[in-house]
Order: C-alpha cells, then sequence, then structure tokens
C-alpha cells in the first residue's frame, strides 16, 4: 500500500518518499486586520501581532521603557490573520488535502473559504485540518480569526468560579501583568513573570502548509542512538510516525529502506513489515540496528542526535 525510503545522512536526515505526495507552504505575507477594522497591514506568517505591528511601525519596540504597559491594547483586540492561495490540478487530485499547522497562538477559529473548518484552543499542539473538501482548484480564502487571550482567560475563569474560583486570582501589581493564564494553554510568561513583561500574543506561530498525499505520509521521525559497551557498536533505535491513511485499515504495509551515510560507507537497511493501527488509530513503526563503531566518529554522533529534517520529494 506504501513504499517510503528513508535516507538517513549524519547532521541531517533526509527523507525520499518514493510515494508521490506534495506540501505547499504557505508561509509568508499574511493580511493582519482587527475586529474593529481600524488598522489593516502586511504581516508575516510565522510570526505574531507584536511583531507585525512593530514592523508596520504601528505601535515602537515593546522591550523600551514602559512600552509594554502601553501596547496592552493590542492583546484586548481580536485580530484576523488571511490570505489567498491557489491549489492547482496536482493538489486537488490527491485524495487526501490537510492544512497544517505546527502552531496556534492560541483562541482562533479557522476559516477555509468561509467556511468553519477548526477551531484552536492549545498554543502547543499541531493541528491538522482535513481540508479537500472545502478547497477547490483556482483562488481559496483562507481566514485565522484570534479571540483576545485575555479576554478568553478571563472568560474561562469567570466559569469556572461558579463552582470555586482558581487561585491566584491575579499576577503581582509589580509584574504589569495580565489575569488568569493558569486556565489556557498558551506560553505561561506571556502573560508577565517575575522576570519578564507581559505581551500576550496572538498569531500563527510556526510554519502553516498544504500537504497532498493518496496513502499515507511519514509525519516525524525520532532516532536515538546509543553506545553498546559489549560489542563496540552503536545502537540505533528509529520510530517513524505515519499519518493515517484516508481509510483505517488495520495495517499498512510495504517497505521501508534506511540508508546511513557514515565517513566510510552507506549502511541500508531494509524492512519489510506490517505497520499496525494502534488504540489511537496511530500507525507507528520501530525498528533498530547496529553499526560499528569505527564507521562514526562520536562527535558526529553528538551532532547528529540533536534532530533532523525531513524533506519530501
Ligand atoms: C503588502 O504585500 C504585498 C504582497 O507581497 C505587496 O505587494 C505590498 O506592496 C505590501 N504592502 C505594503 C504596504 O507593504
Ligand atoms: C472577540 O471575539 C469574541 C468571540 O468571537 C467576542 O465574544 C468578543 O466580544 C470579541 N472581543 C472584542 C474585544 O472584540
Ligand atoms: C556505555 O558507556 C557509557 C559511558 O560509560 C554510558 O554512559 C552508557 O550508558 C553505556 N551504555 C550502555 C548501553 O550501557
Ligand atoms: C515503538 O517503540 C516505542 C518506544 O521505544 C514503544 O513505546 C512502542 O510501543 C513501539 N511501537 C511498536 C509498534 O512496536
Amino acid at each position: 500500500m506504501f513504499s517510503q525510503t528513508l535516507t538517513i545522512v549524519l547532521f541531517g536526515l533526509t527523507l525520499n518518499s518514493v510515494l508521490s505526495a506534495s506540501i505547499r507552504d504557505l508561509g509568508g505575507v499574511w493580511q493582519l486586520k482587527d475586529a474593529q477594522g481600524e488598522y489593516s497591514v502586511n504581516a508575516t506568517v510565522p510570526g505574531g501581532v507584536y511583531s507585525d505591528l512593530i514592523n508596520n511601525n504601528i505601535i515602537n519596540d515593546v522591550f523600551y521603557g514602559s512600552n509594554d504597559v502601553e501596547t496592552r491594547w493590542v492583546s484586548q483586540k481580536n485580530w484576523t490573520y488571511s490570505r489567498t492561495f491557489i491549489v492547482d490540478q496536482q493538489l486537488d487530485d490527491y485524495q487526501m488535502v490537510n492544512l497544517v499547522f505546527e502552531g496556534v497562538d492560541t483562541f482562533a477559529k479557522i476559516y477555509v473559504n468561509d467556511v468553519l473548518a477548526a477551531e484552536t484552543d492549545n498554543m502547543f499542539l499541531q493541528y491538522v485540518i482535513r481540508v479537500k473538501h472545502l478547497i477547490k482548484v483556482g483562488l481559496n480564502e483562507l481566514r485565522v480569526q484570534f479571540q483576545s487571550p485575555v479576554e478568553k482567560a478571563k472568560q474561562l475563569f469567570d466559569e469556572q468560579a461558579r463552582q470555586y474560583p482558581v487561585p491566584p486570582l491575579c499576577v503581582p501589581d509589580e509584574y504589569n501583568g495580565e489575569c488568569h493564564v493558569n486556565h489556557i494553554r498558551k506560553m505561561q510568561a506571556s502573560f508577565a513573570w517575575d522576570w519578564g513583561p507581559a505581551f500576550p500574543s496572538m498569531g500563527i506561530w510556526k510554519p502553516v502548509f498544504l500537504e497532498g498525499y493518496t496513502s499515507t505520509l511519514i509525519r516525524h521521525i525520532n532516532v536515538e542512538i546509543e553506545e553498546n559497551n559489549n560489542t563496540e557498536e552503536w545502537n540505533v533505535g528509529i520510530r517513524v510516525y505515519f499519518v493515517q491513511p484516508l481509510v483505517l485499515t488495520d495495517y499498512i504495509t510495504g517497505e521501508v529502506i534506511v540508508k546511513l551515510h557514515t565517513d566510510i560507507d552507506v549502511v541500508t537497511h531494509i524492512f519489510n513489515d506490517n505497520i499496525y493501527r494502534d488504540a489511537n488509530d496511530d500507525y507507528t513503526f520501530n525498528c533498530s540496528f547496529s553499526i560499528p563503531k569505527v564507521s562514526i566518529p562520536q562527535k558526529q554522533i553528538g551532532a547528529y542526535s540533536y534532530g533532523c529534517s525531513i524533506h519530501y520529494q
């Protein structure tokens, strides 16, 4: 049902999917407006409302003087980010088209061509929204309507307070902060902390893109490398997270090819396995193998373990 090629290189992980799949980045220039229609400017995604207003000379550097307090009105308004995008026939031909937000800060309604596609309430989650039925070949519109996190935190506090109020009722006065951040899943320091001023931002703070695929895709890869002190080898453990296929079959099957480029050669492992659906309807694939220590110097292993990037072809 699928066939994937993983190519692993030191200092980075490259993934070459032999499946056809495609990613359209939706970062770049967006439009930013407040709900009252006072401001309408170009904005940058990924980013946040404070940076966009600074870049448009609407507010000054928020770290200067008491500008943190003077610009607090920004966080009390609702703001909308929007843009248009083109869908071509090639993208529309995939069975699955998802709109993926790596990070939304924080309370937003996401509209695709004026249809509410999703709501977000957690800055730390990735949101994957199925949009195949909402998009069309040609020009499309994407709108992300934010609610003030200060207002939302107060609403959640008030709701809870009908049972009993959850302390603290606010941060200490000296912080010049905002109250009730403990009711929301947003960077807690953004409502002020003892070491920092409050900038309760809103925005699309991580990449956003469209992805099209027909059977499955690799979403994440974890690589763990451990020293085997008995055999003079590195133990390499790889965990691959696939996205859900259109139809939730019990398993997906295919071939995973792992290629590790060392200083002296290319270690290739081919795994022919069924990848079973787990209780959360996720499909993950584990594999492990060993490589002789002499093939990779310690310093490269260290650098490599910090992370990897994924490229689709
Ligand atoms: C806003 O962005 C558009 C598209 O990149 C550009 O053509 C336009 O000049 C920008 N407007 C301002 C005021 O910077
Ligand atoms: C912001 O939006 C929310 C929900 O959409 C609304 O209830 C609230 O009145 C708006 N607040 C402001 C300040 O515009
Ligand atoms: C191998 O030795 C290193 C250093 O002494 C140690 O940190 C590591 O945990 C050992 N690995 C295993 C698998 O025991
Ligand atoms: C893969 O490995 C992880 C931890 O290493 C484990 O929690 C998980 O159950 C394994 N999954 C499968 C499908 O074997």
